[in-house]
């Protein structure tokens, strides 16, 4: 039997590559989405419902609807200086909204779930490569209304049958190769992205937070994965749950770092544009250098990334920034729900 599952945020940027993934692997798929940051376009497959997760009665009109074998949860909140500006919106939409998602598996029986964690847990690590046993600190209100999140699942977990993925995922760049989806949201402060922007003449100038850190050229490091794998990551973990196995909390990472100065780079040699990089201070509760341990995953769930390289990450983005202001003024094929009949 084809199983059902429920996606929260599958209209923004990662949810819509996962949506896309679970579709061609035969899963029945309904998302859940306010569409602050997602595109109703940027679904391909299944059907999308309109609602915002705060809407508890609504929500669980789609669950009691619906009798979903296991949810997915991206949707949040997640720029880190947003965050330090406004900490309430940040727990309430990623902490107390988690919370409400909880109650409805509850209620309706749902007892698998994958939720969408971030490396902003750690903090600022003290050790790197982080493994999932390097003590979580997160220094912004973004991280700790994840960590919270966290919590709550794995607290829930222990005196449920609910069993969970935990998938903590380091810097999320690139898009898909087939050029459909990619990263759309109007103030995405991803560096890959923007720089990217910047290369295309879409902004005037590039801007680097921080160039006094201790590392090598004095900027940040990070860990990118490519979308299309951390997709793939979805799928496997939702496997790993259906056969039966126990709860696992993994990073999502290629183990490899690459300061802000390496990708700015990259991006002028790739795309071959010179555009002006300004200098400012560093942003409040961004780390320093944060690199993944991927061995876990590898190991449990098996997963086998096929685009671990930085060049095809800059390749894949730059060709989705030339073509998606074309791409977005299609049309949504996917069946759209705004409000469900009353049950
Ligand atoms: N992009 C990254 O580099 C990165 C890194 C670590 C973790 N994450 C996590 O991945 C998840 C997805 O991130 P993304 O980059 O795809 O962001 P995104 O903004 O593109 O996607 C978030 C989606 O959630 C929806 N949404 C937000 N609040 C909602 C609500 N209250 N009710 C219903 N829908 C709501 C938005 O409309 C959007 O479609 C998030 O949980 C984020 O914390 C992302």
């Amino acid at each position: 039997m084809t199983k059902k599952v429920l996606v929260t945020g599958g209209a923004g940027y990662i949810g819509s590559h996962v949506v896309r993934q679970l579709g061609e692997a035969g899963y029945d798929v309904v998302i859940y989405d306010n569409c602050s940051t997602g595109l109703p376009q940027a679904v391909l497959h299944g059907e999308l419902i309109i609602g915002d997760l705060s809407d508890t009665i609504f929500l669980r009109q789609v669950f009691c609807k619906h009798k979903f074998s296991a949810v997915l949860h991206f949707a949040a909140s997640l720029i880190v200086p947003e965050s330090v500006a406004r900490p309430l919106d940040y727990y309430a939409n990623n902490t107390c909204n988690t919370l409400n998602l909880l109650q409805c598996c509850k209620i309706t029986g749902v007892n698998q779930i994958v939720f969408s964690s971030t490396a902003a847990v750690y903090g600022e690590p003290k050790e790197n490569p982080v493994t999932e046993l390097t003590p979580t600190n997160p220094i912004n209100p973004y991280g700790r209304s994840k960590l919270m999140s966290e919590w709550m699942i794995q607290d829930y977990g222990a005196t449920s049958d609910l069993r969970y993925v935990i998938l903590r995922y380091f810097n999320v760049a690139g898009a898909e190769p087939e050029g459909r989806l990619g990263q759309f949201s109007a103030n995405a402060t991803h560096l890959i992205k923007v720089t990217c922007d910047a290369a295309l003449g879409n902004r005037p100038e590039l801007k680097v937070f921080g160039t006094n850190f201790p590392t090598p050229d004095g900027t940040a490091i990070r860990d990118y994965i490519h979308v299309e794998d951390l997709a793939t990551a979805h799928v496997d973990a939702l496997r790993y749950l259906e056969q039966g196995n126990q709860s696992q909390t993994f990073n999502c990472g290629y183990g490899k770092g690459y300061s802000v100065q390496q990708v700015i780079e990259r991006v002028k040699a790739i795309s071959g544009a010179n555009f002006p990089v300004i200098k400012t201070s560093p942003r409040p509760g961004d780390p320093v250098s944060v690199v993944a341990c991927g061995n876990k995953i590898r190991q449990l769930l098996n997963w086998q990334p096929k685009y671990n390289d930085l060049d095809t990450i800059i390749c894949t983005t730059l060709d989705w920034e030339t073509k998606h202001k074309y791409l977005f003024s299609r049309e949504s094929k996917v069946k759209k729900v705004e409000k469900l009949a009353p049950i």
